[in-house]
């Protein structure tokens, strides 16, 4: 069932918490593909109603990025959701969330600022603001929702850590299920970004997943300086990559280190034919 309106969602959600149903929530922004399947497949799994939330929430893009030509597939998802089990897809339009008023300048609406320490790194970095939008976002389809459980994709790990610090600092009740990357068969971790690559890039973008693979097995096979195992990603870049970070993170806590282990993430970010990629890969 496809509902554009808060209200309505609300209606069906109080109606199945009347009936001790568990509630499952995949937030996206729609442009669904395998990586998203792979996590309505686990909320259907693990919940006995799911709700898919299909929004391109205007304010987690920064100046000058993609909201404009970010791929919008409503129909195509609202099937898709439907073909695998998912109970409510809502797709709700801008002013349904944010109101006109407090879309006239970010001074109208009341923000949730995730913590310096967590934005400060990897995306957050270039993306200014990017994390306020996302946390502001989840935090209301939580509001929305009322989940019992929401589901997110290891692929954007720092998002899914500070969506995690939110709920955690904020004692807001839903459990956050981490789902693995889902890849092509190439290796490339699948994005609604994706598409925006041509087959020449395509090729070129398999750099950063062979990046990640070989300083994984160098890190198996003994190596734990950052320093030595950041050297080795240099031979799969050349023209056709703009890298933008190559970072080894404490994965709980996004904690810079020095010497990897086991609780180590490696993160990496380059463009490929003017498209910003990210990928990552956990050390343990
Ligand atoms: O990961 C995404 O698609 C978005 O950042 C999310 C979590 C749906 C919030 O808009």
């Amino acid at each position: 069932m496809l509902l554009h309106k808060i209200e309505e969602v609300r209606k069906h959600v109080k109606e199945w918490k009347k009936q001790g149903l568990s509630v499952g929530l995949v937030p996206t922004m729609g442009a669904l593909h395998d990586g998203h399947l792979s996590l309505i497949e686990k909320a259907v799994e693990k919940c006995d109603k799911v709700v898919v939330s299909v929004f391109v929430n205007p304010i987690q893009f920064c100046p000058g990025e993609d909201f404009d030509k970010y791929p919008r597939t409503l129909e195509q998802d609202t099937k898709l959701c439907e073909d695998n089990g998912v109970s409510i897809v809502f797709a709700p339009n801008t002013t349904e969330m944010y109101g006109e008023v407090q879309m006239r300048s970010n001074d109208f609406l009341t923000y949730v600022i995730p913590p310096f320490f967590y934005v400060n790194k990897l995306c957050g970095k270039s993306r200014i603001g990017h994390f306020d939008g996302v946390c502001t976002v989840v935090n209301k389809l939580f509001n929305i929702v009322q989940p019992d459980y929401a589901f997110f994709g290891e692929k954007d790990a720092q998002q899914l850590i500070i969506i995690k610090k939110m709920v955690d600092d904020l004692n807001i009740p839903v459990k956050i299920i981490p789902c693995p990357i889902v890849r092509e068969d190439s290796g490339l971790a699948m994005s609604s970004r994706n598409k925006y690559l041509s087959d020449e890039d395509k090729i070129h973008a398999l750099a950063l997943n062979k990046i990640l693979k070989n300083i994984k097995s160098c890190y198996q096979k003994g190596i734990n300086d950052v320093d030595a195992l950041k050297e080795t990603a240099y031979e799969f870049l050349d023209e056709h990559h703009d890298l933008e970070y190559l970072e080894f993170l404490n994965s709980d806590n996004l904690d810079e280190v020095t010497k990897a282990d086991n609780n180590t993430r490696v993160f990496i970010a380059c463009k490929v034919g003017g498209v910003r990629l990210i990928d990552n890969i956990y050390l343990g």
